[in-house]
C-alpha cells in the first residue's frame, strides 16, 4: 500500500496470513501488524504503545499478544492492555473479503480525539500512569484542546481524589500561570509535570468527602466571624460549611480571599507561611479555572487552615526574644498611621518594599510598609 487512504485496502491473501499466522503491512501509514488467530483476523499498531518495541516480535496465545520487551499483555481483538502502564495498542478495522482476502483499513484515529484524550487523561490520573498521562495530555493539545481547560480537568481531579490542598496541586498552578511565558513545545511539558504531580498526590489517598453550605445565607461579616472563630478553635467541618456558605452567597473573589487570610491570619506565622502560600495559590488556582469552581477549590486549604500551629505557639518565637510581642507592636504603629485619601497618587515603590522586605533591616522595613500605608496602598498591590 503506498498511499495514504482511509478506505479498505487490500493486505494479503487469507492462505498467507493464515501459513504464516502473523505478518505487518507497510505503507505510508504506521505499520500495521496482521494477526491470525483462532479463526479470526486482526489489526493492530505494529508498536508496542509502552516504548515502540515491534509487536510481530511478540507472542500470540489464546487471543493475548505479548510484547517481548516488558512483557505487556493486550487483548488481540480490542488493543486493550491487561497491564495499564503500557497502555492500549491502537487497533484497525479488518475485514475477510471473498474469495480470501484479508483487507484493512489503515486509520488508528478515534471518533472524537477530544473526548478519547480525556477519558485516557483521568485514567492515566486514576492509576498514576507518567506515560498514559503524557500521550493524554499530548492527544488533547493535538485535538486544540486549549492549554487552561486541561488545567481544569487535571486540578479537579486533584481536588476530589485527595482529602486537601497538595504540593502537585502548588505546581500545576505555578505552571499555568508560566503558560502565556511559554513557546508551543514547553506548554505540553509544563502540562504534563503538574499532572503527573497530581497524579502522584492522589495515589492511595482518600478522596475528599463533600460537605454542603448551611441552609441559611448570614451575611458576610458573620461568616468572617465564625470562619475566624472554627479556625481558632480548629474546628474543620464547621469552617468547611462556613466557607461554603460565603461561596453560596456569591460572594466576590476579593471577599472569599479576604475571608480566608483573616482566618490564618489569626495565628502568627501560621504553619510556617505555608497556610498563607496555599491560600494564595488556590485562588490563583482559580483564576486559572473559573471561580465558578470555588466550591471544589477553596474547601481544600480548611484542613490546612484549622490544624495549622501559629509560631506563638513555638518556643523559639518566644525566648529569648519575645518576636511575636514585637510583631504585634509593630502592627500596632501600622494601624496607627494616617492612610492617605482615596484618591491619590497610585503607590508604586512594590521594587523597594520587596528589597526590604528581603533584607535583614528591621527598620527599612517598618519604613517602607510606612511609606506604602501613607500612599493608601491597597491590599492588592
Ligand atoms: S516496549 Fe512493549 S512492553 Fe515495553
Amino acid at each position: 500500500m503506498e498511499t495514504l487512504t482511509s478506505e479498505f485496502v487490500r493486505a494479503c491473501s487469507l492462505d498467507e496470513l493464515k501459513a504464516k499466522g502473523r505478518l505487518v503491512v507497510h505503507g505510508r501509514h504506521p505499520p500495521i501488524l496482521l494477526v491470525y488467530d483462532n479463526g479470526r483476523a486482526f489489526a493492530l499498531d505494529n508498536r508496542c504503545p509502552h516504548m515502540g518495541f515491534p509487536l510481530e516480535r511478540g507472542s500470540v496465545a489464546d487471543g493475548i499478544l505479548t510484547c517481548h520487551w516488558h512483557h505487556a499483555r493486550f487483548d488481540l481483538a480490542s488493543g486493550c492492555t491487561f497491564d495499564l502502564w503500557a497502555d492500549d495498542v491502537p487497533t484497525c478495522p479488518v475485514e475477510v473479503r471473498e474469495p480470501g482476502e484479508v483487507w484493512v483499513k489503515p486509520v488508528f484515529g478515534h471518533a472524537d480525539p477530544a473526548g478519547h484524550w480525556r477519558r485516557r487523561l483521568q485514567e492515566g490520573l486514576a492509576h498514576n500512569l507518567d506515560l498514559v498521562i503524557a500521550k493524554a495530555v499530548r492527544g488533547q493539545l493535538v485535538a486544540g484542546v486549549p492549554a487552561p481547560e486541561i488545567i481544569r480537568q487535571v486540578a479537579l481531579f486533584g481536588l476530589q481524589n485527595r482529602d486537601g490542598w497538595g504540593v502537585g496541586l502548588t505546581i500545576l498552578t505555578a505552571f499555568g500561570n508560566l503558560l502565556p511565558e511559554l513557546p508551543e513545545e514547553e506548554t505540553y511539558l509544563a502540562l504534563f509535570h503538574g499532572a503527573r504531580r497530581v497524579a502522584a498526590d492522589c495515589e492511595s489517598q482518600p478522596p475528599r468527602r463533600d460537605r454542603a453550605p448551611l441552609a441559611s445565607r448570614p451575611d458576610l461579616a458573620v461568616l468572617k466571624r465564625w470562619l475566624r472563630h472554627w479556625t481558632k478553635v480548629r474546628h474543620r467541618e464547621a469552617a468547611e460549611r462556613t466557607l461554603l456558605t460565603a461561596i453560596a452567597t456569591g460572594a466576590s473573589p476579593a471577599a472569599l480571599a479576604d475571608l480566608l487570610v483573616s482566618a490564618a491570619a489569626d495565628r502568627v506565622y501560621a504553619d510556617g507561611g505555608h497556610l498563607l502560600d496555599f491560600i494564595n495559590k488556590a485562588c490563583e488556582c482559580l483564576d486559572l479555572i473559573g471561580w465558578e469552581h470555588a466550591s471544589a477549590v477553596l474547601p481544600s486549604v480548611v484542613g490546612q487552615l484549622v490544624s495549622a500551629r501559629g509560631a506563638e505557639e513555638a518556643t523559639a518565637w518566644r525566648h529569648p526574644i519575645d518576636l511575636v510581642a514585637l510583631c504585634e507592636q509593630a502592627a500596632q504603629e501600622i494601624r496607627s498611621l494616617p492612610v492617605a485619601v482615596s484618591g491619590g497618587e497610585p503607590w508604586s515603590e512594590h521594587v523597594g518594599l520587596a528589597e526590604a522586605l528581603l533584607g535583614d533591616d528591621p527598620n527599612a522595613i517598618l519604613e517602607s510598609l510606612k511609606a506604602a500605608m501613607r500612599a493608601g496602598a491597597s491590599p492588592s498591590d
